[in-house]
């Protein structure tokens, strides 16, 4: 039951946030077909790289902090970044809004030609992130805005906050653009505000209390643009980047002859999809960059030694430095909210519009056509190919943080197999408040003015809308009822983070603590998610990190 129930959820919302913008569903998915990236040129087959090569840094995952990364570092020095899966713009789902659902719902855990790789956690609730260039980025819904001031705060990092506002405008000039609002994005706008989320912030890439309208990485045809357009920036003659290119480990040497008490990072070993090993090394003064995400970067620490001893022990590994907070502090905000059947017609719509409380979440919507072509109606309908339509609108709280924590551990030491990860959703009873007060807020947005057009007249006249899976408790103020509706209902928005956090596993510099040359600079390191969505933090992360290690590079010389 409670799996159904998830299913069903996670289906409407993959359904609706599949959303194509009727402006732009004319378009054939050709149209969405790019020309080759400028890019492609500096792009390798790993099956084409040397099995033996040397650089000054080796980024691992082309993700979405990766390519802002690898970009910005190739002006000063000779980088290679290495992806496990291959280029977004041959796969035409990925890049259109439409194609959202269908590269989702493809989602293989094993495949290495899938974009999406798919996982389960431990609490049940099913997962994706990316397997390609641009990683996330390249697969998600497109929602950008940046971070609440108080992550700057919060995060760990010591913060130049002038450097981080130049990050993000690099960011923002290339791939992010103001979305169009029409009727279900419109009326959620004007609910939040009767709801009392105000004041009203207009079209804003800031974070702000209030309703606001916030940027997206489609641009005004439903083309989607990621992290991997940024490597546009890069220096030419400086960069390389493989993909289908599997790291296993990272290399490690003891860093001075006399003592083996420190160890230094000197490359990596990484897998070609013909199963041949290659060695990608750094020259002194060089540095290896984990940006594998917060799944694949404490996986690949944990394959490389790095780790808790006993845990290591206990596979086998050898222990290269115990490092004990290797997978834990990971969290993933829950998703929680309804969907309805509308009374009038309604285009689709992705995240466009989110309203940030006071009271601990962040309530986002979405709308679609979902083709409902089921075996038993194509039996009376002619042209089993024309499906009948049904549209579907949602509105889903996110809570801010969370606080509840969970970890990961290996499910395998083979790097391509999913590791085992577990979130413990609201665990933390503060995380329940914040989803009840979400979950509330989505209760009187349903109770304004503004949505009053999307509901049904039933038989005895009144009016009311109509559910798809649960809806919210008929008492919300019963805060044990909104509390059961939070767990039965849990799903994810895949903001998941941490597992190599800062001042357990890495220090403010996202160096790894007690280990020479290596770093990590994704969203693993973070044990709060920034902003409302993170996406314009961790490609902003990237450049400034880059430009960080640049800076110290000209001072070191
Ligand atoms: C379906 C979905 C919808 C989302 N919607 C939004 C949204 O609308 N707005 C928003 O802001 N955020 C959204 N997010 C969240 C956001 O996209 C992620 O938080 C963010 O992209 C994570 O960035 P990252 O750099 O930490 O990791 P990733 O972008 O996942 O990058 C990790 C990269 O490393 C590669 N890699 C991993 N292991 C290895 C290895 N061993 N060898 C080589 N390469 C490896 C992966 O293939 C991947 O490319 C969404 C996420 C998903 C999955
Ligand atoms: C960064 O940008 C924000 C919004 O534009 C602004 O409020 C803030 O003062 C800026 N910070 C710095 C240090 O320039
Ligand atoms: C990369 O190399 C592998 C192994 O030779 C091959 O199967 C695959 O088709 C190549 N992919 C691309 C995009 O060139
Ligand atoms: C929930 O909302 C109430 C009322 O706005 C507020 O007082 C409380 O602090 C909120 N809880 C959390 C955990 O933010």
């Amino acid at each position: 039951m409670r799996e159904t129930i998830f299913v069903i959820f996670m289906l409407c919302f993959f359904l609706i946030v599949s959303a194509a913008d009727p402006s732009s569903s004319s378009h054939s998915h050709h149209d969405h077909q790019q020309q080759e990236p400028t890019y492609t040129k500096f792009v390798v087959n790993a099956t084409d790289l040397p099995l033996e090569d040397y650089y000054d840094y080796i980024i691992v995952g082309g993700g979405t902090a990766g390519c802002p990364l690898a970009a910005t570092i190739s002006h000063s020095a000779r980088v290679l970044l290495l992806e496990r899966g291959g280029l977004p713009h041959r796969h035409p789902n990925l890049m259109s809004q439409e194609g959202f659902l269908a590269t989702i719902l493809a989602a293989n855990a094993h495949d290495p030609y899938s974009p999406a790789q798919s996982f389960t956690s431990d609490d049940g609730v099913p997962n994706a992130r990316g397997r390609v260039l641009g990683g996330s980025s390249a697969i998600n819904a497109g929602f950008y805005s940046r971070a609440d001031p108080d992550f700057f705060t919060r995060s760990g990092l010591q913060w130049d906050l002038n450097l981080v506002n130049e990050s993000y405008e690099w960011v923002e000039r290339e791939i992010v653009f103001r979305p169009h609002l029409r009727t279900w994005q419109s009326a959620v706008r004007d609910g939040l505000l009767e709801a009392g989320v105000a004041p009203y912030n207009g079209f804003t890439l800031e974070h702000a209390k209030g309703t606001k309208i916030g940027g997206s990485t489609f641009d005004e045809r439903g083309t989607r643009h990621s992290s991997a357009d940024l490597l546009r920036y890069a220096r030419t003659s400086n960069i390389k980047v493989g993909i289908y290119a599997s790291v296993e480990r990272v290399l490690l040497a003891s860093s001075s002859p006399k003592s083996s008490s420190r160890v230094s990072a000197i490359g990596v070993l990484y897998r070609d999809l013909t199963g041949r090993y290659h060695h990608a090394m750094v020259h002194k003064e060089g540095e290896v960059i984990l940006s594998a995400g917060a799944i694949g970067s404490p996986q690949l620490l944990l394959l490389s030694g790095m780790g808790p001893r006993p845990y290591l022990s206990s596979w086998g590994i050898p222990v290269a430095h115990h490092l004990p907070y290797v997978g834990h502090f990971l969290y993933d905000n829950p998703r929680n909210g309804i969907t309805i059947v509308p009374s009038v017609p309604l285009e689709h719509s992705l995240i466009q519009v989110v309203g940030i409380t006071d009271s601990g979440a962040y309530v986002e919507a979405a709308s679609n056509v979902i083709p409902f072509a089921s075996p038993p109606y194509s039996v009376f309908i002619r042209t089993p190919s024309s499906p009948l339509y049904l549209t579907v609108a949602t509105l889903i709280a996110k809570i801010s943080g969370p606080l509840s924590s969970g970890f990961l551990r290996l499910g395998s030491t083979d790097v391509r197999f999913n590791p085992v990860v577990r979130f413990n959703y609201f665990n933390n009873p503060v995380d329940v408040e914040r989803c009840v007060n979400g979950s509330r807020k989505i209760g009187a947005v349903l109770k304004s003015r503004a949505l009053n057009d999307f509901k049904f007249r039933n038989w005895l006249g009144a009016q009311d809308f109509r559910f798809v899976g649960p809806a919210l408790p008929p008492d919300q103020d019963d805060f044990l009822q909104m509390a059961d509706f939070c767990r039965r209902t849990v799903s994810t928005i895949w903001h998941y983070h941490g597992g190599c956090v800062v001042g357990r596993v890495v220090d403010p510099d996202l160096k790894v603590i007690g280990v020479d040359s290596l770093r990590i600079v994704d969203g693993s390191v973070f044990s709060v998610s920034p902003g409302t969505n993170p996406q314009a933090t961790l490609m902003m992360l990237g450049r400034y990190i880059g430009l960080k290690i640049i800076r110290d590079r000209e001072k070191n010389k």
